[in-house]
């Protein structure tokens, strides 16, 4: 596909780094990829680099915060004073990074995110539901599991951008003192899951465990976040939109977010994750059934 730039930064965007290995986006995985030209790709990857920020962004203000504060609640009611204290310094935390993402990307792509997110948005229906399931017990421990996994999979995120050439140096910065923090959240994280799963009879936890794969599922499928990139490339470079039909297709018919799912179904880079699922084997996923030293 030949296509022109339609504004002087997205022009130049072949002079600028990338911010994500670009086998991490979606487009990269489509037959689509091969035709587009190099500029086009490279915008492509820095609008999906600043995407992958918002979706950290709304995963942890939108997610995190309301599991971790509920049970946080729960811990003050049982005067567990020093875990409290611990879920507070994470909450604290995560306060910070929301704020670091969204500088980082009205800093760097201010043409884009000048007045906020512009790729993710929590709808109203699963703001809701997310807030029933914050406040029901029993989910405790599928919700927390899902923060375990994301939160890991931030980190193995942070190692596979900072391996990477010729990536961005600010925003491999910028992920690198994310994973800092994550490492002690994650260790928190299994704490408390080992504790919750301790108190959760056997059927209860087959069930949690069903519950768990399923939305895991879903964070893995390609949904509206992505499609929101291509449409905003789309708008760039007008020369685009005669295939953007095509794009939006072949990314949905993925199935699965590959840059997301090689992650997160990695042993070595979800450690915390594979070493519960070992013990907790009705709740692992995808390689992490295979992994020999299970059996
Ligand atoms: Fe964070
Ligand atoms: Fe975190």
């Amino acid at each position: 596909m030949s296509a022109r730039a339609a504004d002087g930064d997205a022009g130049t965007a072949i002079m600028l780094p990338p911010f994500v290995p670009d086998r991490f986006t979606q487009l990269h995985h489509t037959t689509a990829w091969s035709t587009l030209e190099p500029a086009v790709r490279r915008r492509y990857n820095r609008l999906y680099g600043v995407r992958c920020n918002e979706q950290f962004m709304l995963f942890e203000s939108g997610f995190t915060a309301r599991v971790v504060g509920r049970i946080a609640e729960h811990a003050r009611r049982r005067g567990e004073r020093e875990l409290v204290v611990r879920l507070e310094g994470l909450l604290a935390d995560e306060i910070r990074h929301h704020r670091a993402f969204d500088a980082f990307n009205r800093a760097r792509m201010p043409e884009v995110c000048a007045a906020g997110p512009v790729f993710t948005a929590l709808p109203p229906r699963e703001r809701a539901a997310l807030d029933v399931a914050a406040r029901t017990p029993a989910l405790w421990p599928v919700l927390l599991w899902l923060v375990l996994a994301l939160e890991e999979f931030s980190i193995a995120f942070a190692a596979m951008v900072c391996a990477a050439p010729g990536i961005d140096p600010d925003y491999a910065a910028l992920h690198a003192a994310h994973a800092r923090d994550e490492r002690r959240h994650v260790h928190l994280d299994a704490e408390v899951l080992t504790w919750l799963l301790g108190r959760a009879g056997r059927a209860a936890r087959r069930v949690q465990a069903a519950l768990f794969r399923r939305l895991l599922a879903e964070v893995v499928a390609p949904r509206r976040s992505g499609v929101a990139v291509i449409r905003r490339l789309c708008r760039e470079f007008p020369p685009l939109a005669a295939h953007e039909a095509v794009m939006v297709g072949e990314v949905r018919a993925l199935g699965q977010d590959r840059g997301v799912r090689d992650l997160l179904d990695d042993p070595r880079r979800m450690p915390t994750c594979a070493a519960l699922a070992r013990s907790h084997p009705e709740f692992a996923w995808g390689a992490f059934r295979a992994d020999p030293s299970r059996r």
